[in-house]
């Protein structure tokens, strides 16, 4: 029978008493630990959300001492927290639960080192075996670390007497193959149970949304299938370019940057079948199941529905952008893409002969993210002596930025015997005060109670690997010397328009951020 005493996640509700913990972060002097993890346990303490028995221990390189670690973080905190000013007392009783230890990653004996401090630490007689390991270092390094805490003794073992917790960060993997690797590798040393594998768009509120609509409602979920729904469109668009990421992007691109990830997540959250309980496992489950139901197309099939391409040189927001082959550190021949779009389907009851479109692109006219479900033209009969085809409903379900949901529906032009389109808006803006908490510090509170719903399990990966590797196996096997081209602040390149025109779609405009900023404030 299953256990209905499992640990409460955010999704279904605050834990109300988290564990006296340590956490560990490996490769504690870089940018994600600067801009993400300390702004985020700076918000959960600020929000009351941290047990008063906790600790933080920095892993890296570095010739610091505490003093400079703290004040390295203090400047971070001030750099990329999302609200400010930074509360003094909050950052103090942070700071002072702060510690560093200069080790190799790949040297076990700083291992021991570590364990030895975590052992030492005046709080350790509260979090005692309670350990959460944060790998936020390169992926390569991911395997060599779990082998050198389990070699110190710090994995979970039988007889300790806490939980010992592995944070992998993204990219997981570079392909199926390396994914089954590193889950064999990690699992040997961490059950799945322990391993939190991060995609933090399931940090986001508004993703978690989903499943409140889509399941909270009782008007939208009986129209959630083939018989109502034409089309579903996906979009993540940034205007960013790859910055200084070049070595990192241009050994990725888009179709593993994003979509094998976060694009996926959104994908088979917006497609799942009810879960039985808001529980992990039931979640998870059916995540994996629209996965599996996506039939493999043929490397043939895969190039006429699929659209890759690299943004050329322009201008974007008033400023010169470089062709992404001109970047630093991306090769002059680079095939690599910075925009993908696909079409999927899925092959189950509920989805057969519904088209998914996903997209997603660097250097793009609006930095957005939306969901947005096209359901079927209504018969026209009625209207036929109208000049205009009657429009098709749209929800579109807005991730970032002006969060939000939006229904798209006709009404009677006053006055005419004609249909015109109306809007419906709700933006949570208007909910009054409410705090958005960032997408990690949902995570980090999770994986501190040890409540995994939020994060992807190895078969999740490996499902969406299955998919991304045809797609990619197709792009090389075609000989080609070059790829589209599109225009930085532009809505991407010609032929993804064309993917969707072709089947007499086309894609929701992008949104209007200033009309929409005043709506959501009126
Ligand atoms: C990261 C990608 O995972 O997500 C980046 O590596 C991307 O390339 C980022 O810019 C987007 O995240 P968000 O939360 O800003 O939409």
């Amino acid at each position: 029978m299953q256990s209905h005493k499992a640990h409460r996640s955010t999704i279904s509700g605050y834990p109300t008493k988290i564990d006296p913990t340590a956490v560990v972060i490996f490769g504690a002097t870089g940018d994600l630990t600067q801009r993400k993890i300390i702004p985020a346990f700076y918000h959960l303490r600020k929000h009351g959300r941290l047990p008063d028995h906790f600790v933080i221990v920095g892993f890296a390189r570095r010739p610091y001492g505490e003093k400079e670690f703290r004040a390295l973080l203090k400047q971070s905190l001030e750099d990329y927290s999302h609200t400010h000013p930074i509360d003094p007392e909050v950052w103090q009783w942070l700071e002072e639960r702060i510690f560093y230890l200069q080790g190799d990653l790949a040297n076990p004996e700083d291992y021991v080192k570590l364990a030895h401090l975590l052992n030492s630490l005046p709080e350790s007689k509260y979090y005692k075996d309670n350990h959460l390991f944060y790998l936020a270092t390169a992926p390569k390094y991911f395997p060599i670390v779990s082998e050198n805490l389990a070699k110190a003794g710090l994995n979970p073992q039988p007889g300790i007497s806490g939980q010992r917790r592995l944070i992998v960060e993204k990219p997981f993997g570079t392909d199926l193959k390396s994914a089954r690797e590193l889950n064999s590798i990690l699992q040997k040393y961490f059950p799945e149970k322990s391993i939190f594998r991060i995609d933090h768009y399931l940090g986001k509120e508004t993703v978690q949304n989903l499943l409140y609509f889509r399941f909270g409602n009782s008007i939208f979920e009986p129209l959630w299938d083939r018989k109502y729904i034409d089309h579903v469109q996906i979009t993540v668009a940034e205007t960013q370019t790859i910055g200084s990421r070049g070595e990192y992007y241009d050994a990725t691109g888009a179709s593993r940057d994003m979509l094998q990830n976060h694009l996926m997540q959104l994908f088979s959250l917006i497609a799942m079948e009810p879960p039985a309980s808001l529980e992990a496992e039931s979640i998870r489950d059916e995540k994996v199941k629209v996965l599996k139901s996506v039939p493999i197309p043929s490397s043939e099939e895969w190039l006429h529905n699929s659209v890759r391409a690299q943004y050329g040189p322009g201008i974007l927001g008033g400023k010169t952008i470089k062709a992404y082959r001109e970047e630093e550190k991306v090769s002059k021949n680079s095939l690599t893409e910075t925009y993908v779009c696909v079409k999927l389907e899925i092959d189950n009851w509920r989805w057969s002969g519904v088209p998914f479109y996903l997209r997603t692109g660097k250097a793009l006219a609006k930095q957005f993210s939306e969901i947005c479900i096209v359901f079927n033209r209504p018969p026209c009969v009625l209207f036929a002596n109208s000049t205009k085809k009657v429009a098709r409903n749209w929800l579109k379900i807005r991730i970032q930025p002006n969060e939000g949901i939006h229904l798209l529906f006709n009404t009677k032009v006053p006055n005419l015997p004609a249909l015109q389109e109306a809007k419906m808006d709700f933006y949570y803006r208007r909910y009054g005060d409410h705090y958005f908490p960032e997408a990690y510090e949902r995570l980090l509170l999770d994986a501190l109670n040890g409540e995994s719903t939020l994060f992807t399990r190895s078969d999740e990966v490996e499902y969406a690997w299955r998919i991304i590797d045809a797609l990619r196996n197709a792009w090389n096997e075609e000989e080609v010397d070059s790829i589209p081209l599109y225009a930085p602040g532009s809505m991407g390149p010609v032929e993804a328009d064309e993917l969707l025109r072709r089947d007499g779609r086309y894609w929701g405009p992008p949104p209007k951020e200033e009309e929409e900023i005043q709506e959501a404030e009126s």
